[in-house]
């Protein structure tokens, strides 16, 4: 817990507010000196990160209720938004191999890059498919079939911009996101980008993982002790994750008048370890019950009916 290890403390405030620094003022070295792919510090192979890409692109559609033989009428014609596409764009390329007109991935750092690796992973994503949808793959590239020649911006669109914002109106029938929503630094602001993005009958959905990304020590909830000045300082510029607890969510969705269709936990954390963290709590998650506390995870699906206003 903060404060139990003042040595320890000291030292990782020193050495997080300074890098905190470097990600503030210089996001591209940031970036570079530290290797972030967005999915972990492991050596993956061009074929593993492929792998993951086309699990994330399936279990979209799973949580969604749609069948694997019916994604590509699903999708026909859909504008696709991601939020944060990691340095691969893999499920853009799937959505449109599998019938999606456009794909636009947003982004608050400059994470993709089709370099070496990067271009082997969706070589190997076109290699997995056949027909009609090889062909709209390959033709996501400035030169057909060719990743390194770039990205062919009326397929799929890159965008880095403050605050990780789309600004898109009315122009998304389908929103994605994965691993992403912990990590944004003003929720309630994404959550009205979403809306204003989203059109009337548009869908998002998106899996968010409230876990500590590494940052905690011996109970996977006591990186929630940190105060909140001290976290901010530390990591507010890092893109690390905003800690906000699954009813920081519901209120953002209530705020921005959007209807839930689906939210339910992936994993939960045991009640021996909340009980032993809730006297250290900061103060933002005092007063979150046991109940919402345990949310370490969750899929979330949710639209802009306005019916929602009613319910
Ligand atoms: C853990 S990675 C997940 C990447 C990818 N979705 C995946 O599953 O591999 C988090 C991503 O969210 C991005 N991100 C962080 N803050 C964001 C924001 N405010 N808006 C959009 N993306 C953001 C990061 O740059 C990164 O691309």
């Amino acid at each position: 817990m903060y404060g139990q290890h003042p040595l320890a403390d000291t030292r990782r405030i020193v050495h997080a507010m300074l890098t905190d620094q470097v990600a503030h003022f210089a996001p591209r070295l940031y970036i570079k000196l530290t290797g972030q792919t967005g999915r972990g510090a492991s050596q993956e192979s061009a074929q593993q990160i492929a792998d993951y890409f086309r699990h994330c692109f399936d279990e979209y559609f799973q949580v969604l209720g749609i069948e694997p033989g019916q994604i590509c009428s699903y999708l026909a014609g859909k504008r696709i938004l991601e939020y944060g596409p990691g340095d691969v764009p893999g499920v853009a390329l799937l959505m449109i191999a599998h019938g999606a007109s456009s794909v636009v991935c947003v982004d608050r750092f400059p994470m993709v890059s089709i370099s070496g690796l990067n271009a082997e992973v969706l070589g190997h994503l076109m290699e997995g498919l056949d027909g009609e949808a090889k062909a709209r793959a390959a033709s996501c590239f400035l030169k057909q079939g060719d990743p390194a020649s770039g990205l062919c911006e009326q397929r799929i669109r890159y965008l880095v911009k403050p605050g990780g914002l789309s600004g898109l109106s009315n122009a998304a029938d389908l929103i994605v996101s994965r691993a992403v929503l912990e990590h944004v630094n003003d929720l309630h602001a994404t959550f009205a980008d979403m809306r204003s993005a989203l059109c009337e009958t548009g869908v998002a959905i998106h899996q968010v993982d409230l876990k500590s990304h590494g940052l905690h020590r011996s109970n996977p909830l006591d990186f929630l002790t940190w105060p909140e000045h001290w976290w901010s300082w530390m990591y507010g510029h890092k893109g690390m994750p905003n800690r906000w607890r699954v009813n920081r969510y519901r209120e953002a969705l209530q705020e921005n008048s959007l209807r839930t269709l689906l939210l339910k936990p992936t994993a939960l954390a045991e009640q021996r370890d909340i009980e032993d963290v809730r006297p250290y709590l900061a103060e933002p998650f005092r007063a979150v019950s046991d109940s919402d506390l345990s949310w370490l995870g969750f899929w979330l699906v949710c639209d802009k009916t306005t019916q929602a206003q009613g319910e």
